[in-house]
C-alpha cells in the first residue's frame, strides 16, 4: 500500500486533535478519479467538522476545496485525463496529498489561475452561485445586501452578482472597504460602525453567511416580495410571514455544470481571487485558528 501525508482527525476538539501524519493513499474505484493535490483551501465547515457539529464518523481527513491534477482514473472515467488540471468543493479528503473523488465533484481548473488561486475558488463560487441565483433568483438590476462581503463566500457572491449586473451592497469591517470596492460592489457598510438596517432598505434579495443576530435584522431591508437566502442559519417562519418575503436556507452541493460557468467566468478576469494566507499542510493547525477568528480576507491556503 503507498501512503501520503494527510491530517487526520482521530477525536473531535480543538486544533490539538489535528494531527500529521502518514496514512494510505486512496485508491479510485471504477467510478472515481485519483487527484493529486497542489493547493487545499481551509474553510469554516472543516473546523466545524473537527468540532463535531456534523457527528461525522471517525477517523478522518478535513478539506473540502482542492485544486489539482489528475493522478490515477477508474475504469468508467471518460471525461478526465491523467495528468489535467482539476478543481472541485467535496466534504472531506483534501487535506492530503492525494485525494480521491467523483466524476461530477470534478471542474477543469481556469487555465489563467495557478493551483492555489484556483482552490480558493469552488465553496464561495458554487455556493453563492446556489443561493443567490438557483434559490434567490438574482436578476440584472436587483439590489442585493451581501454580508461578510470580503469572506470566502461573499467575495465571491460580490462578483457574481455584479456579473449578472446586479446592484451590490457589501457589508464587512472599515479594513475591507477597499477590497470590497475593488470586487465591484456599489456600495460598502462598516459593520462595525453602522447598523446595515439603518443604511439600506428595499433590497430584492439579502445574502446572509453570517447567521444569528445579522439574520434576523436582515428582514428590515427587504423590499416586499424580496428573498432572504442564508447559508448560515435557518431564516424565521414568523418573521418571512410578518415581512412579507421569502426565505431559504441553502448547503450547498458539487456541480459541475456551474462549476464550468466559474471556470469560464474566472477565465474572463470576471472572478478575482485573494488569498490571505499560505501555510505548509503541516501547519493547519494554525491556519484553522485564523480561520475560526472569523476574519479572513479571501482566503487560507494549505500547500501539500
Ligand atoms: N451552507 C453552506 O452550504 C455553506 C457553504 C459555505 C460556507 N458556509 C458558512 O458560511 C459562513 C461564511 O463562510 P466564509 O468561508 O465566507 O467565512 P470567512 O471567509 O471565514 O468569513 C470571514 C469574513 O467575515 C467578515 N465578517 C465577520 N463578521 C462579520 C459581520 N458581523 N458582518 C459582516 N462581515 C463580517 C470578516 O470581515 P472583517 O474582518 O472585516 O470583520 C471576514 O472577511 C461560515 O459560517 C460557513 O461555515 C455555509
Amino acid at each position: 500500500m503507498k501512503t501520503m501525508k494527510a491530517i487526520q482527525v482521530k477525536e473531535y476538539g480543538d486544533e490539538s486533535v489535528l494531527n500529521y501524519t502518514d496514512v494510505d493513499r486512496p485508491e479510485p474505484k471504477a467510478d472515481e478519479i485519483l487527484v493529486k493535490v497542489h493547493a487545499a483551501a481551509v474553510n469554516p465547515v472543516d473546523w466545524k467538522i473537527r468540532e463535531g457539529s456534523f457527528g461525522m464518523k471517525l477517523p478522518l481527513i478535513l478539506g473540502a476545496e482542492f485544486a489539482g491534477t489528475v493522478e490515477e482514473t477508474g475504469a468508467d472515467i471518460e471525461k478526465f485525463k491523467i495528468g489535467e488540471a482539476v478543481y472541485g468543493k467535496i466534504v472531506l479528503g483534501c487535506y492530503a496529498e492525494y485525494v480521491v473523488v467523483k466524476e461530477k465533484d470534478l471542474g477543469r481548473k481556469p487555465n489563467n489561475l495557478d493551483f492555489k488561486n484556483a482552490a480558493s475558488i469552488p465553496m464561495g463560487a458554487l455556493t453563492s452561485w446556489q443561493a443567490i441565483f438557483d434559490a434567490a433568483n438574482l436578476k440584472s438590476g436587483q439590489k442585493i445586501l451581501i454580508h461578510a462581503a470580503s469572506g470566502g463566500v461573499g467575495s465571491m457572491a460580490v462578483q457574481l452578482a455584479k456579473a449578472k449586473g446586479a446592484y451590490v451592497i457589501g457589508t464587512a469591517s472599515g479594513r475591507n472597504k477597499d477590497f470590497v470596492k475593488n470586487l465591484g460592489a456599489d456600495e460598502f457598510i462598516d459593520y462595525t460602525t453602522t447598523n446595515f438596517e439603518d443604511a439600506v432598505k428595499d433590497v430584492d434579495v439579502v445574502f446572509d453567511t453570517i447567521g444569528g443576530d445579522t439574520l434576523k435584522r436582515s428582514f428590515q431591508v427587504l423590499k416586499k416580495g424580496g428573498f432572504l437566502v442564508s447559508i448560515a442559519g435557518k431564516p424565521s417562519e414568523e418573521l418571512a410571514k410578518e415581512y412579507g418575503v421569502e426565505t431559504k436556507y441553502i448547503s450547498s452541493v458539487s456541480n459541475p455544470e456551474q462549476l464550468e460557468e466559474i471556470t469560464k467566468l474566472a477565465e474572463e478576469n470576471k472572478i478575482k481571487t485573494f488569498i490571505e494566507h499560505v501555510f505548509p499542510l503541516s501547519e493547519a493547525k494554525k491556519a484553522q485558528k485564523l480561520s475560526k477568528e472569523r476574519h479572513t480576507r479571501g482566503k487560507i491556503i494549505l500547500v501539500p
